[in-house]
């Protein structure tokens, strides 16, 4: 048998308090696309990040083309032909789009140390354009939203002509069009001979694009098997270790009171007239592609952005939001689309971020209800699940997924009436995801009203009592559940929206 392109052989690495992997072993093969599935904090970041290079020191020993490797630092991985998109996105902001695809290379720059402008340009051009995108190079990495950095990452590590591209949740931000085209991509790359190591939690994804999948669970290999012999139910009880029921719960009827109404709302040039209202015990789902201006809406509600026009009420009052504070006086709170940004600060504390937003009902009785701050920290921690050695843990230390929980946690401990989540599950495990949708269905019953923002269309549908279809900025439909499919929503887009008119 052929010698596969890399071997990783009983990989063990450690930190402060946690064992993040534990004798692991994994093959690539050339030409092949690897699917890595495991839970939150089941250890596949850490794993590449010791193939990519990102950590230099662990047990066991790597193989690469059949030598023993250790790469120094990612610099060292990438000379020798492995790149990675990393999980939490890394850019620069102030640079172009065509600075940062070509960030520390030597590509378009003359012996002299000049820059070729047009040779530059002309490539980071077509390599956009391979992607089936239209962003202009020259654009700054600060215009763009997630979804559209998210595809630069992707575009920066594929034009390496790297021998193996790892894929950290590449498709975490995307929506089902450019994660079609990314699928695409990928199957040409793998024509060519490249080896990619998929890591997703979206098992639809693994499942269409991969030939072998890797389940690890709690920092050990479980089990690798060829997707022919694959069944999707037993590749999730790998990853959980449980037989998993139902994904969504069963829905309870919402109320009939109004309890949020949002009327004519625009914001020139970003979105426009957008009226909605949401009822008590709701759960809303916002649906639409990307760039269609799902977050910028909500943004405004919750007073992140501005708006020029309308106005929104609250239990019939009109209130005035010109920042997150008056939105969270007045009972809204949101949990942002980019959880690095807006979300958590990383250099703190998993119970200080949960308490941040929170600090006018525990401020005044601080020193009675230390332990009370503990306590309902602890409740929290353990209502989601959050997977730390203690709540004193940096967030930064944190898997993707329990950072996601942790944003999640600092809305949940505190009485909200209207919660916004913009890509909630963005990252989460299965298992996590059912407790994510059991908890909302919970509030949801309590009376909350929930405004629910996912790119996952199967997801939208499967959680809310209604959907909103949003294109252009505007609101261009709506479906009640139970009415509604995926493809009724594209058709509605592919009609009504921007692209026709
Ligand atoms: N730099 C770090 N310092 C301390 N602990 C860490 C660090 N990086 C990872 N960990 C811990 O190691 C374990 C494995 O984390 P890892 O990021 O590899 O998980 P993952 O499988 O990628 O999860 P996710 O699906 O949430 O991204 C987790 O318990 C995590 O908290
Ligand atoms: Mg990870």
């Amino acid at each position: 048998m052929k010698e596969p392109i890399v071997r990783m052989e009983h990989i063990s690495k450690s930190f402060p308090g946690v064992k993040a992997l534990q004798d692991v072993s994994f093959e690539l093969k050339r030409g092949s696309i690897h699917g890595l599935v495991g839970e939150n904090g089941a250890g596949k970041s850490t794993l590449m990040k010791i193939l990519s290079g990102a950590y230099a020191s662990y047990q066991g020993d790597v193989f690469f083309h059949g030598n023993k490797v250790q790469f120094k630092n990612e610099h060292d991985a990438l000379e020798a032909g492995i790149s990675i998109v990393p999980q939490e996105l890394n850019y620069v902001p102030q640079l172009t789009i065509e600075d940062n695809i070509l960030l520390g290379r030597k590509v378009g720059v003359t012996k002299l140390g000049w820059l070729e402008e047009k040779k530059r340009h002309d490539m980071t051009k077509k390599l956009i354009e391979d992607l089936g995108l239209a962003f202009n190079p020259k654009t700054k990495m600060s215009e763009l939203n997630v979804a559209q950095c998210q595809m630069v990452e992707i575009i920066k590590a594929i034009s390496r002509n790297s021998q193996v591209v790892i894929m950290d949740e590449p498709t975490s931000a995307l929506t089902d069009v450019e994660t079609k085209q990314l699928m695409n991509r990928l199957r040409d790359l793998k024509e060519k001979g490249v080896a990619i190591v998929y890591i997703s939690h979206k098992l639809d994804e693994v499942f269409s694009i991969c030939d072998q999948i890797t389940v690890m669970r709690d920092s050990k290999w479980i089990g690798s098997v060829a997707i022919e012999d694959a069944e999707e139910n037993e590749v999730i009880e790998m990853m959980v270790g449980r037989k998993v029921n139902e994904l969504y719960p069963e829905k309870a009827s919402c109320g009939k009171e109004e309890l949020l109404r949002v009327e004519h709302l625009s914001r020139e040039g970003v979105f426009q007239d957008v009226s909605f209202c949401l009822k008590r015990g709701e759960i809303l789902g916002i649906s639409g592609m990307m760039g269609a201006g799902r977050s910028e809406i909500v943004r405004a509600i919750f007073g992140l952005d501005p708006h020029s026009e309308g106005a929104v009420y609250l239990e019939g009052m009109e209130i005035k939001i010109k920042s997150p504070v008056d939105a969270i006086k007045a009972g809204i709170a949101m949990v942002p689309e980019n959880r690095a940004e807006d979300g958590f600060v990383g250099g703190m504390s998993v119970k200080h971020n949960i308490i941040l937003p929170s600090g006018d009902i525990y401020a005044k009785k601080f020193f009675l209800e230390n332990s009370k701050i503990n306590q309902d920290v602890e409740e929290i921690r353990k209502k989601l699940s959050i997977k730390v050695p203690n709540t004193e843990e940096h967030v930064v230390n944190l898997s993707g997924g329990n950072q996601q929980k942790v944003v999640l946690a600092k809305w949940l401990i505190r009485d909200v009436k209207v919660l916004i989540l913009d890509e909630p599950t963005r990252g989460i495990d299965i298992g996590a995801k059912q407790e994510i949708y059991r908890l909302m269905n919970e509030y949801a019953v309590a009376g909350m009203g929930i405004v629910f923002i996912s790119s996952e269309m199967q997801e939208v549908i499967g959680v809310s009592h209604r959907i909103l279809v949003v294109d252009g900025g505007s609101v261009i439909g709506e479906f009640a559940h139970g009415d509604v499919s995926q493809n009724a929503i594209m058709e509605l887009i592919v009609k009504k929206g921007r692209k026709k008119g």
